[in-house]
């Protein structure tokens, strides 16, 4: 009989907030944080997507560094010392988000109150915002002339909502520029590259090939930006006309897991359901085969299950 093989796994011992704690080798010190159930703000950060720490909001010190380091990107090391709530990183989170939240739309960004609390961040201080961007003038900014603002308001990236197509809405009046949406259609998981960052500094935005509407675009309508978006700029149509009719209420929703009926991949689907109509479908992140991402038919091909027949049963 032949035995069966035994992966053994080196793991490090670092210290956090002066305890110490013992991770795998390879965990960032996030997955360190969490295995001690501290609580790092994340924006940029997901567990199925390449760092490319772009938010910094989960900075933490680490003992001999002249900077700070985004803990979602940094791996943990044998005999580290990191704090995770020292002035000097309350101070940066503090800022991170105060430049966010005065620029940003964050209305349907989660847990933004509560870091906004924790941390002191007011970004009302900035001043009242700018007014809003006309139509498709960000989308056609140009690279170096970015206009110096008025000095009494706060500039934003407020914009139209773009609505191009039946199945989401890109509001980017909400983006942070996390690069998700932009990891996910790339190589981390679509490849099919229909989204990228156009130009520079504030005017930098997330753009299609030559600001093209979605249906001309590359875009398949996997949806797997939208499931990573932090922010709730990218946003199924569904969801976003219930919102702007007043009626979105999560508290209301049931979510039932089944498998997609399309084809023999048989990916896993989340439908989410309120008042006995699928409102949004999502894919669990652990799945060790899809990860999360679907295609345009698991992810928005559920109407036919709402066509019923006139007096049919309405699953009351
Ligand atoms: S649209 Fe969403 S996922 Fe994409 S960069 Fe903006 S906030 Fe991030
Ligand atoms: S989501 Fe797409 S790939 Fe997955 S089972 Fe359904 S049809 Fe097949
Ligand atoms: S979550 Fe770490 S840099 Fe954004």
């Amino acid at each position: 009989m032949s035995a069966v093989p035994v992966t053994i796994r080196r793991t490090v011992e670092l210290q956090i907030d002066g305890d110490a704690v013992r991770v795998p080798e390879g965990s960032t010190i996030l997955d360190a944080c969490k295995a001690r159930g501290l609580d790092i703000p994340t924006l940029c950060y997901g567990e199925t997507l390449t760092p490319v720490n772009a938010c910094r909001v989960c900075m933490v010190e680490v003992e001999g560094s002249r900077v700070l380091v985004p803990s979602c990107a940094r791996k943990a090391e044998d005999g580290m010392v990191v704090r995770t709530r020292s002035d000097r990183v309350d101070h940066s989170r503090k800022m991170v988000l105060e430049f966010l939240g005065s620029s940003v739309d964050l209305s349907t960004t989660q847990h933004v109150d509560r870091w906004n609390r924790e941390y002191g961040a007011a970004p009302e201080r900035y001043g009242p915002p700018a007014p809003p961007a006309p139509e498709g003038a960000r989308d056609r900014a140009q690279a170096g002339r970015h206009h110096a603002g008025d000095g009494q308001t706060a500039a934003t990236v407020a914009q139209p909502v773009k609505i191009d197509n039946e199945n989401y809405v890109r509001d980017y009046a909400k983006c942070i520029l996390c690069y998700k949406c932009v990891e996910g259609c790339g190589t981390d998981w679509q490849n099919t590259f229909a989204i990228a960052v156009a130009g520079r500094g504030f005017d930098a935005r997330i753009a299609t090939e030559f600001d093209a509407p979605l249906p001309d675009s590359a875009c398949v309508y996997c949806g797997n930006c939208i499931a990573v978006c932090p922010t709730g700029a990218l946003m199924f149509k569904s969801e976003y006309d219930l919102r702007q009719a007043g009626g979105w209420d999560e508290s209301a929703q049931t979510v039932t897991e089944t498998i997609c009926s399309y084809c023999g991949v048989g990916c896993s689907l989340e439908l989410h359901v309120q008042d006995n109509t699928i409102v949004k479908v999502t894919s669990p992140l652990d799945h060790g085969v899809t990860h999360g991402n679907l295609c345009v038919k698991g992810r928005f091909g559920f109407q036919y299950v709402q066509n019923r027949a006139p007096g049919a049963d309405d699953g009351a």
